[in-house]
């Protein structure tokens, strides 16, 4: 008896049997849509009982939902955290309860061995790569940049940029303008962008609108729309995420180009933990994913209909 007590005590966790809860930031952008719907997807395949919370953009709402998984005694969790900073605290006491937490899509700034593991972009890079298309696509001209940027004080919005303004740098025919915040939602980044028309002679200065993620972009082509602009022509249009509504802007010739970010964090994320619970493997504590360039020769019909068809 006491040899099968053992047993049983020592049983490695089946991922069929894992209790994960997750906070989730909101549902801002047709980007977090598709997380949200791939997350709850990856876990009903694996038979993981998935605890979801919505913290509406909110970090005291992820505080409480995480300190309300802790309580109920969940196998792990995923997080994607709002803002970087202000998470050392209840990531320490999901440590002391012996819960592994893994981050979903952003980082904070806290130390390293509060958090199993990462699954996210390099977002230095996303930038990287949206402002070298713009510097390969404009050559010599002069050419004034208008920014939208996401959350702040999140780490796509702070890396983002990062990565964008290392690569214009040492082209000084480009000039970001004029920068602001659009909360990576597409009403505030059609809101802003209609100030950066009014503040740009209607527009006609703006050589090119680059955006954190779609959803502003989306919200930036209407304003230029309504200003009797041609979005794509009259000004460039990139951003970042590769969601199924950039790819019919492509298609309508009004935006040109976006970096891909996989809504799949969720897939890596489970395969770690289920390692990890069954026999304490230690995953690489940074997963990156892929951050693609698509432009209207990347077939983007295609494209869009390979999203849609996947539920985005
Ligand atoms: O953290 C990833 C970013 O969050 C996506 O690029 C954006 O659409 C979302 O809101």
């Amino acid at each position: 008896l006491a040899a099968s007590i053992a047993t049983a005590l020592s049983t490695p966790l089946l991922a069929a049997e894992m209790t994960v809860g997750f906070s989730q930031i909101g549902s801002e952008s047709g980007w977090r849509a598709a997380e949200t719907s791939v997350t709850k997807q990856q876990a009903e395949e694996r038979g993981i009982d998935l605890k979801f919370a919505d913290a509406q953009q909110k970090q005291e709402n992820q505080i409480k939902a995480i300190r309300g998984f802790i309580a109920q005694g969940v196998d792990a969790i995923l997080v994607a955290p709002v803002v970087a900073t202000g998470w050392d605290d209840v990531l320490t006491e999901a440590k002391e309860a012996d819960i592994p937490v893994v981050l979903l899509d952003r980082g904070v700034d806290a130390s390293e061995d509060l958090y199993l593991a990462s699954v996210a972009s390099d977002q230095v890079k996303e930038g990287r790569v949206a402002g070298q298309w713009l510097v390969d696509t404009v050559g010599d001209k002069e050419c004034k940049v208008v920014e939208l940027q996401g959350t702040v004080g999140s780490t796509p919005a702070i890396n983002r940029k990062k990565g964008f303004e290392e690569a214009i740098a040492g082209h000084a025919n480009i000039t970001i303008a004029r920068s602001q915040t659009g909360d990576f939602t597409r009403s505030k980044g059609k809101e802003v962008m209609e100030g950066f028309i009014k503040a740009e002679n209607g527009g006609k200065d703006i050589c090119a609108m680059y955006a954190h993620n779609d959803d502003m972009a989306v919200g930036a082509i209407q304003a230029m729309k309504d200003a009797g602009l041609k979005p794509g022509s009259d000004i460039y249009v990139v951003s970042i995420d590769a969601v199924p509504d950039i790819f019919a802007a492509m298609v309508a010739g009004e935006a040109n180009a976006t970096v891909e970010l996989t809504p799949n964090m969720a897939g890596p994320a489970f395969d770690v933990l289920a390692a990890y619970l069954k026999d304490g493997t230690k995953p690489e504590k940074f997963i990156i994913t892929e951050s693609k360039l698509y432009t209207p020769a990347d077939n983007p019909q295609g494209e869009y209909d390979t999203r849609k068809g996947l539920g985005y």
